[in-house]
């Protein structure tokens, strides 16, 4: 996993960016109904923001946490121009756990980001009863980008620490010609 943990490369990748925000991830869209009647949102590794904005216009409210200095100052910068209700926070997964507040959440959303599978047991404890744990990524390699490795990708493995909770969906499908796969798992 050289490139994903590397705080300094996710850096150097979003200071390059040009300072618009990105469109948001499309599953999640298409997702919506899962997240009805739900107010509050932790998105872990969110980047700078696409889908933390995204719900956040739609008026959830919004935690978003994030390694990368630079991603979380673009998400800050979007967030005040639009007046959106999102906290961010520094957080780096593979050392201190998920926030360092205490609050728990209607719903958790991972994009394209993958969990060390021992700390999903960690996470469900910040969601609420009912709660929905949502968790989207490549199912197989990309062709179009290097970056990705074979480390990255989603197993159903990835979720064996928390198979006492409810599998409320699993989804396998296509966009742009690549393989994806999305979690939801209830609480
Ligand atoms: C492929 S991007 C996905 C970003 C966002 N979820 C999206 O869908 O646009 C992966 C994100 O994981 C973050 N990341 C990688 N390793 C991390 C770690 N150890 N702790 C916190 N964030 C991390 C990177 O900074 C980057 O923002």
């Amino acid at each position: 996993m050289d490139y994903m943990g590397n705080a300094a490369w996710w850096d150097e990748r979003f200071k390059n960016r040009p300072l618009h925000i990105m469109e948001h991830e499309q599953r999640l869209e298409e997702d919506l109904s899962f997240f009805k009647s739900r107010k509050t949102i932790l998105d872990v590794a969110c980047g700078d923001g696409r889908n933390a904005i995204y719900l956040a216009r739609l008026g959830f409210e919004v935690r978003a946490v994030d390694f990368s200095i630079e991603a979380l100052r673009r998400l800050n910068h979007f967030a005040l121009e639009e007046k959106l209700n999102i906290q961010t926070e520094f957080v780096d997964l593979s050392e201190n756990g998920f926030t360092n507040s205490a609050q728990t959440y209607d719903g958790i959303m991972i994009n394209h980001y993958r969990l060390p599978k021992n700390l999903y047991v960690n996470l469900m404890d910040f969601l609420n009863p009912g709660g929905i744990l949502w968790v989207n990524g490549f199912k197989k390699m990309p062709k179009d980008n290097p970056n990705v490795k074979e480390s990255d990708l989603l197993y159903d493995e990835d979720f064996e620490m928390i198979k006492f909770y409810h599998l409320i969906d699993k989804k396998e499908y296509q966009y742009n010609n690549q393989e994806f796969v999305r979690y939801i798992w209830g609480k």
